[in-house]
Order: C-alpha cells, then sequence, then structure tokens
C-alpha cells in the first residue's frame, strides 16, 4: 500500500500491527542516449512497489533526487549535494520515527548514494544517542533502524545480469536498468544508435571530466540489449531478493 494514497487513520491503524516501512530513493540523472533520465528513480520506485504488494508492507513517496553531480553535463540531470541529502533522508527518517516507524528500509537505484545515505544513517543515530531515544521520536520506544539495500546488487540479480548481457552490463545505464525500465513504462521505450557499441570504462570525478571520458553518458555498457521481456525477469528478481531481504531486516534485533 502506497502511504500517499493512505488517510491517516489507516496509517495510524497500520502501526498497530507493522512499524516497518519501505522508502524507494534514486536519482534523476541522464542514462545514456536511450535510457531514461528518470531510470534510477523509477527502477526503485517500481522493486520497491513490488516488494509493498508482495509483502503488504506501507512504500513511502520515493525520494527521485539524488547524488548526480557528475552527470550535470548531460540536459535534465538534477543533484542534490550531500549535504542536502543527509538533510532529506534524516528529515523523512525522524518524521516515520514520530508516528511509531522503527524499520526504515530504503530501497536505492543509484550506487552514487550510497555513500551519503551511510552517513546519512549516522547523523540519524547520532541524534538519538545524543539526544535519548524519546526526544523528538514520540512513542517510539524500540531501537530505531535504518537499511540500505539496492534493488542491482544481490546475488540473484548480479546472476541474472550476468546471464543476460556478461561484459554488456557495463556500470552506467546498463540494459538491466533500463530494461527494467522497459518493461514497466513501456510506452516510453527509445532507440538510438549507440557507437560503440559497449561504451568505455574509467573513472568518475566531476562533471566536465565525465562528459570528456564517457561521451554519450554510458560507462561500460550495451543499453542496445535491452528489452521489456528482460525487464519483466529482472523486475520479478529484484522483488523477491529485496522482499526477502526486508523480511531479514525486520525479523533482526
Ligand atoms: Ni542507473
Amino acid at each position: 500500500m502506497l502511504l500517499h494514497l493512505c488517510a491517516w487513520p489507516e496509517v495510524e491503524d497500520r502501526l498497530k500491527h507493522s512499524t516497518g516501512i519501505v522508502v524507494p530513493i534514486g536519482s534523476t540523472e541522464q542514462h545514456g542516449p536511450n535510457g531514461l533520465i528518470g531510470t534510477d528513480a523509477l527502477c526503485a520506485e517500481v522493486v520497491g512497489r513490488g516488494v509493498g504488494e508482495a509483502l503488504d508492507v506501507l512504500v513511502a513517496p520515493t525520494i527521485s533526487v539524488g547524488m548526480a553531480q557528475h552527470h550535470l553535463g548531460f540536459a535534465g540531470s538534477i543533484t542534490l549535494r550531500p549535504s542536502t541529502l543527509i538533510a532529506v533522508v534524516r528529515d523523512t527518517v525522524q518524521s516515520l520515527a514520530r508516528h511509531g516507524f522503527d524499520r526504515i528500509f530504503f530501497v536505492n537505484g543509484h550506487g552514487g548514494n550510497i555513500a551519503t545515505l551511510g552517513a546519512a544513517f549516522a547523523e540519524v543515530y547520532a541524534d538519538r544517542s545524543l539526544h535519548g531515544p524519546e526526544e523528538g521520536s514520540g512513542r517510539n520506544s524500540r531501537a530505531l533502524r535504518c537499511h540500505l539495500k539496492n534493488w542491482f546488487d544481490g546475488p540473484a540479480i548480479k546472476a541474472l545480469s550476468e546471464e543476460l548481457y556478461g561484459d554488456a552490463e557495463g556500470s552506467h545505464a546498463t540494459p538491466s536498468e533500463v530494461s527494467l525500465t522497459q518493461f514497466a513504462f513501456p510506452e516510453s521505450i527509445k532507440r538510438a544508435a549507440l557507437t560503440p557499441e559497449i561504451a568505455p570504462k574509467g573513472p568518475i570525478h566531476d562533471s566536465e571530466d565525465y562528459r570528456r571520458r564517457f561521451p554519450d553518458g554510458r560507462i561500460g555498457s550495451n543499453p542496445a540489449l535491452a528489452s521489456p521481456e528482460a525487464g519483466k525477469r529482472i523486475y520479478e528478481t529484484a522483488v523477491d531478493e529485496v522482499a526477502a531481504d526486508y523480511r531479514r531486516f525486520l525479523d533482526a534485533e
């Protein structure tokens, strides 16, 4: 069930039975000539909502803008600074905790968010350690836990990407993530000529350097291989794997 399609008494009622919630988080950044700018946010949202349906868990609105400074050389990309994203995540978690949610499960769609999310969780824990669990956290008395799950890097989804695309998977604008968006949004499938077929690889620094190294935005990938049929398999595998991780997270001490 989607949090933003609930009325508050429904949320209050659900909290009597479960204090877990899924928060999709992604990025709004170029994904090469045939990838959607929203790919990372859309993939996290689609997988997060799939987990919500499979396990009857509440799913919060997606945090759609993340850490994308190195993509700003391409039209349409939007970034937050690390300090801004930390503040967004911290305020989101503390708002939810105030109501009694104490298991906050982030489904992440963007590798560039990982370090900053870790810092945001550390800020949340530091607030609680410095001020005590009661202050600013409403009636919540159980220890608050935040968890980060990247939909794209579990063993099952990595094995499937390897089977489908091998060396053409790459690390940005991958055929796996493009396939997932093609499955979820078939009306928005893009076609483009990609040269070379497999994009170059290399380090990432600032946006100018990025555009020079990776002129069409891809890194190491061939997303021309993407298909909605593959996207369906990727969706099902990712939802299963992320749902299992959510269950483990909720059962842990
Ligand atoms: Ni991506």
